[in-house]
């Protein structure tokens, strides 16, 4: 079975086969310049041939890593934010039940997240409901300064030095950072964590297929080797030896760039499996830093269905028209689960009985299409076989590579991110922090 497959034939209202093909040969081009590192932000070109380079000892000392925690503690806490946070959480999410918790034998550890927001009250009530646990932390930042995980690192190293002393917390803390730069480098030196590296030419965003998400992962007992091996085969489907009708990052990264040039200025990303919701949290993040910049970019927006269709339904199919929709569509269910009949019908159902429910979801799924098709709305549709380690490592990968042809269509470095300074210097200067003396007595001002 094809690992994933793309259908852009509902598309075909809005653009032309003329305008997809115009964009052929500057998406190969593209994705050549991605593979010989000449393009816009070429140092941040690691994650290209990332899983291709993933040996068997690199992710045998990543394992080696999670065993030890998962020995040690019933809860592991991830602290870190956007690329260091969204990349372990949507896998995670997308490989676990969804009522995990409701378990009898819930799997241990369980994995927490901490550090992506500076929510008094999240932070509060994480430190609440770990107490009665054993507990170790994975601190996750890639410049070592970012001030949200460091403010949680800061209260949960303290908590976890005060429980089980210094000596231990060192073997129950482990930090994935710079390989030399940053204060969370030099604080891990000094207390003598274990570390991993973040490679320096792998920016935040690209960086799940590095310790950042894999270590996270592993403690969660997600299968690493699978998530990596799905990369791998799409690294490989989306080489730029592949020509592009076969290459289905290059068809999406073409085919979004055309609607955009028409007026197609945001695009949702839908499922209608929930657990897939971080997924789309993950590409909005992945598509929005690297996009949107220079006042240029398409604007990434996620849906679930058919919840949304309940809220948001409305405004897709007959709101503003400057929307597209991709649809990551599951073709295989895990679970079975079958409709039975009803020998009273008081509910008028039993035209569904004998029915599963995925039949029903998968004609949800075609008529809204067809629904928002017709409603001016093109719909790209990513079939993806079954929610599994090895076909979610592979879309994660195929959305990298399509982003990095898609920022070069659009004409913008798709590795950098200087957008994101602009609220830092502000909260800095608001918080008096030393250096910020001069901002501190403007922005007051401005208040
Ligand atoms: O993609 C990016 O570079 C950012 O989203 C970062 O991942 C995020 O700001 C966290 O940075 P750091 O890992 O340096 O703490």
């Amino acid at each position: 079975m094809e690992m994933l497959k793309i259908n852009t034939s509902k598309t075909s209202d809005a653009v032309t086969a003329a305008e997809i093909e115009a964009l052929k040969v500057p998406a190969e081009q593209a994705n050549t310049l991605l593979r010989t590192r000449e393009g816009a932000g070429n140092d941040f070109l690691g994650w290209v041939n990332l899983p291709s380079s993933i040996d068997a000892a690199q992710l045998a000392a990543i394992q080696k890593e999670a065993e030890a925690l998962r020995s040690k503690a019933e809860v592991v806490i991830a602290i870190g934010i956007g690329g260091s946070y969204l990349g372990a959480k949507a896998v995670l999410e997308a490989m676990s039940d969804s009522f995990a918790l409701l378990k009898k034998n819930p799997k241990k550890p369980v994995v927490v997240f901490a550090g992506q927001n500076i929510s008094e009250d999240y932070t509060y009530e994480l430190l609440d409901a770990v107490k009665d646990y054993s507990i170790a932390a994975i601190v996750i930042s890639k410049s070592g300064t970012t001030t949200e995980p460091a403010i949680a690192f800061r209260l949960i190293k303290a908590e976890i030095e005060k429980r089980y002393g210094k000596a231990e917390a060192a073997q129950r803390i482990v930090a994935i950072t710079d390989k030399a730069r940053g204060a969370l480098k030099t604080l891990a030196t000094n207390e003598g964590y274990p570390t991993f590296v973040i490679p320096d030419d792998v920016g935040g965003r690209y960086s799940v297929l590095t310790p950042v998400g894999l270590l996270p992962l592993a403690v969660a007992g997600v299968n690493i080797a699978e998530l990596v091996r799905g990369a791998q085969d799409m690294e490989k489907a989306t080489a730029d030896s592949v020509p592009f009708d076969q290459n289905p990052a290059a068809i999406y990264a073409a085919t979004r760039n055309a609607l955009y040039r028409k007026g197609f200025k945001t695009e949702i990303l839908a499922s209608y499996e929930p657990k897939l919701q971080y997924i789309a949290e993950w590409w909005k993040q992945l598509y929005g830093e690297s996009e949107g910049k220079e006042g240029k970019g398409i604007f990434p927006a996620s849906v679930t269905l058919t919840a949304d269709l309940h809220s948001m339904g409305q405004y897709i199919q007959e709101g503003e028209r400057t929307l597209f929709e991709t649809v990551i569509s599951v073709t295989k269910p895990a679970h079975k689960v079958v409709i039975e009949a009803d020998k009273e019908n008081l509910d008028g159902l039993n035209f569904l009985a004998g029915k599963r429910i995925s039949e029903v979801n998968k004609m949800a799924e075609l008529g809204v299409a067809l629904a928002h098709v017709d409603g001016g709305v093109p719909n790209i549709r990513i079939e993806l076989p079954e929610i599994n380690e090895y076909y979610i490592g592979g879309l994660l990968y195929f959305f990298e590579k399509a982003c990095g042809i898609s920022g070069y269509l659009l004409g913008v470095n798709p590795f950098n991110q200087p957008g994101v300074e602009a609220y830092k210097k502000n909260m800095f200067a608001l918080l008096d922090k030393p250096g910020y003396e001069k901002e501190s007595a403007e922005i007051r001002k401005r208040l």
